[in-house]
């Protein structure tokens, strides 16, 4: 089985959670792409979702979802996202796609969060996949000064700039043993718009897609 057929299997597996006449949450990236794809199966059943990001906005309304703006809505029953890795805890991170101040965003709004990942995506500690770090641009410099304090080696991702007009640092050479404690710390940095971490609000329910089928935790 390949990565992808993975991924899909486990968006498709979200399909069980949305409930019918509600707004679903929608993330960002491939894994999701199939969770849309499944979506579409549902279209004349739900309202409709708010989205994440950009990309996923455009590839929602394309398949004829309506797409509500964040603020029109007090809450979501669900938001259905991937990552870019997972601890036992349920800690992700997440922002590979550079979609993470949206994310987290409408992860806020949502009762449930329902992760979908491929069987690659499961880690013990936090750390290997670089965290990613939304900044304002004027805040660039002091705010990687600072990461490198919290022992982070923060590389400036190239040719990117976010949805929301900011720029991402890549953290690299994080162990990441205390999510909860490194996101606080990042967030009270001046500058940082969102921090990649997904701990104090984490996954409630992962679907994760595996050689021998979904597995769920
Ligand atoms: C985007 C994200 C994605 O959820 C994360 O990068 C996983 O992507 P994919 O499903 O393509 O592996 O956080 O900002």
């Amino acid at each position: 089985m390949t990565q992808d057929e993975m991924k899909k299997a486990a968006g498709w597996a979200a399909l069980e959670y949305v409930t019918k006449g509600s707004i679903v949450g929608v993330g960002t990236g491939s894994t999701v792409n199939h969770f849309i794809d499944a979506l579409e199966t549902m279209k004349e059943q739900i309202k409709g979702a708010v989205s994440s990001s950009v990309a996923s906005t455009e590839r929602l309304e394309k398949i004829g979802i309506q797409v509500f703006d964040a603020n029109e809505v007090a809450s979501l029953d669900i938001y259905v996202d991937g990552a870019d890795e997972i601890n036992p805890g349920n800690d992700m991170i997440k922002g590979g796609g550079a979609a993470l101040t949206r994310e987290k965003i409408v992860a806020a709004l949502s009762d449930k969060f329902i992760c979908i990942i491929d069987d690659t995506k499961k880690v013990d500690v936090l750390g290997q996949f670089p965290l990613p770090v939304e900044v304002i641009p004027m805040a660039r410099s002091y705010v990687a000064r600072e990461l490198v304090k919290l022992g982070g080696d923060p590389c400036y991702r190239e040719g990117c700039t976010t949805d929301n007009g900011n720029m991402i640092l890549d953290v690299h050479n994080l162990q990441i043993t205390n999510a909860k404690e490194l996101e606080d710390k990042i967030n009270a940095i001046a500058g940082v718009v969102t921090v990649g971490l997904f701990a104090n609000r984490g996954a409630d329910v992962v679907l994760e897609g595996t050689p021998n089928g979904v597995v769920k935790s």
